[in-house]
């Protein structure tokens, strides 16, 4: 078979209104990425909640954004956090994954400590970059939340990292 580059497939060219979401969301979820749980202290408890729009910005200073809908019952407490600690999920924390996707407020079943800058800081991640709020940007149906890092820490043995793609979890295992 031909390599896919030299294919003629022909691509499937649409534009974005509100009648072809779905359409966008399966040309996004093309983009593989990985997975980051990101919690914050509140005056209810702990919060956290899974994110895959998660980037690094810059390095000096150390900036980090991702982003959160305005829709979430999380919206406000995130977009208000003084601080908050994202967590690099390993492959073996895909349940992680799916419990803070389905609710933030239930730490009970992973250990977790008050990190650095006093965020839920849960055991066993690929790195954690504790942050402070550095700004919030208002963006269509998400704000986008910058952080600082204040504290970074990497898990010293090589594992595999969580993905997400095409609405599905995998891992990556380099070659
Ligand atoms: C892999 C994955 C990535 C996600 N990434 C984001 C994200 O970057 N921003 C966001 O607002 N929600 C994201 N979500 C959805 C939230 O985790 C959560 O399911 C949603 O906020 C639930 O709505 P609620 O906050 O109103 O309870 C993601 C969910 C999954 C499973």
């Amino acid at each position: 078979m031909a390599p896919l580059a030299e294919m003629e497939i022909e691509m499937q060219s649409f534009v974005p209104d509100p009648t072809r979401t779905t359409d966008l969301r399966r040309a996004l979820g093309q983009f593989g990425t990985g997975v980051a749980l990101i919690t914050t202290q509140t005056a209810d408890g702990p919060l956290g909640m899974t994110a895959n729009s998660f980037s690094s910005v810059s390095l000096d200073p150390p900036l980090v954004l991702w982003s959160v809908a305005s829709t979430s019952k999380r919206h406000d407490a995130f977009a208000q956090a003084p601080a908050f600690c994202i967590h690099v999920l390993s492959a073996q924390q895909m349940d992680v994954a799916q419990h803070f996707a389905a609710q933030g407020h239930d730490f009970a079943p992973y250990p977790w400590d008050a990190g650095a800058n006093g965020a839920p800081t849960l055991h066993g991640c690929l790195a954690t970059f504790h942050c402070d709020g550095y700004a919030v940007h208002g963006a269509g149906d998400h704000s986008i939340i910058l952080g600082q890092i204040t504290s970074a820490a990497i898990q010293p043995e090589e594992s595999d990292g969580l993905l997400f793609k095409r609405g599905r979890f995998g891992r990556f295992a380099p070659d």
